[in-house]
């Protein structure tokens, strides 16, 4: 069985995997999501993950269906069952299925979704030769660390960048740079790394704090703070993390080029720390 659905405790073909019409997820987008993705057949940070869906379901009080424990062993079965060494694993939970009304609906279970398929891998060239990408109003809500299924303007913000010929959108609230609409943003500035620090206006990303951590064992010196828009501009360097693209430098931003307008030094040092932790045996 390759591409994998789990419906409410049933595995099944992803072909075959349907959810109600009057599912909360679709309704409202009163849900949370994780995406995970595997390395030589490990699932990369499947414990943080883990983590940070509890975190969010608990920010919205949505039950989880079940424990953290459960849902992991549910995750491996799924991932198992696909046979890939690359997958991307799609978690999602919503506040289930009930007559649209915006209150919690009561005695209702959520709805609990995992999709397995083959990773479809940024390309080594793109990541050799860097990414352009624009800066938009960052139009979101107040809670962006919560991983919910509300990425309408994150939606947004990529078709945007797509139109512009970018690969990425970076958001910018009150002229400070927040996050990509599916990244996280760190610069580089004489030689150390600065990133946008947790709080209600990023999604902590789990591929930023192995990034930290990386950056850190290399003996830079990472620096969590919020900076102007304008400081992206006059940066040495940039780059993007995810757990989908991994580490890609940024090498042109609104038509303007960063440093040199090609992949710096530090993003190629933290690169090369990255890809040794994820082919290492880490999960
Ligand atoms: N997005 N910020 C936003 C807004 C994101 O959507 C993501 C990831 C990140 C990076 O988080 P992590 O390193 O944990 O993947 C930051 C996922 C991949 C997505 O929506 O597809």
């Amino acid at each position: 069985m390759p591409d994998i659905a789990f419906v409410n405790g049933r595995f099944m073909p992803l072909s075959e995997a349907t959810v109600n019409v009057e599912d909360r997820g679709y309704q409202f987008g009163d849900g949370v999501y994780e995406v995970i993705r595997s390395y030589n057949s490990i699932l990369f940070g499947l414990e943080d993950h883990l983590v940070r869906l509890e975190r969010s379901a608990n920010q919205i009080q949505l039950d989880m269906g079940y424990s953290k424990d459960e849902w992991k062993k549910i995750i491996l079965e799924a991932f198992k069952k696909s046979g890939y060494n690359e997958a991307k694993v799609y978690i999602q939970i919503t506040r289930g299925v009930a007559p649209r009304a915006h209150p919690f609906p009561s005695g209702v279970n959520p709805t609990c979704v995992i999709t397995v398929r083959e990773l479809d891998r940024l390309s080594e060239e793109v990541r050799r030769e860097g990414v352009k990408a624009i800066t938009t109003p960052d139009i979101r809500w107040g809670r962006c660390d919560i991983k919910s299924l509300n990425l309408l303007p994150n939606v947004l913000a990529r078709q945007k960048a797509k139109e512009a010929g970018a690969f990425e959108a970076v958001f910018v609230r009150d002229n400070m740079t927040t996050e990509g609409s599916g990244s996280n943003i760190f610069i580089v500035k004489n030689g150390s790394v600065i990133t946008p620090s947790q709080g209600p206006y990023i999604l902590s990303g789990i591929t930023r704090e192995v990034v930290i951590e990386a950056a850190k064992e290399a003996g830079i010196i990472v620096e969590e703070r919020g900076f102007p828009v304008n400081d992206l501009f006059l940066s040495d360097e940039v780059f993007i993390t995810g757990s989908t693209i991994e580490v890609v430098p940024v090498v042109e931003i609104d038509n303007r080029l960063i440093g040199d307008g090609i992949p710096g030094k530090i993003t190629g040092i933290i690169i090369d720390q990255f890809r040794s932790l994820t082919r290492s045996d880490k999960s």
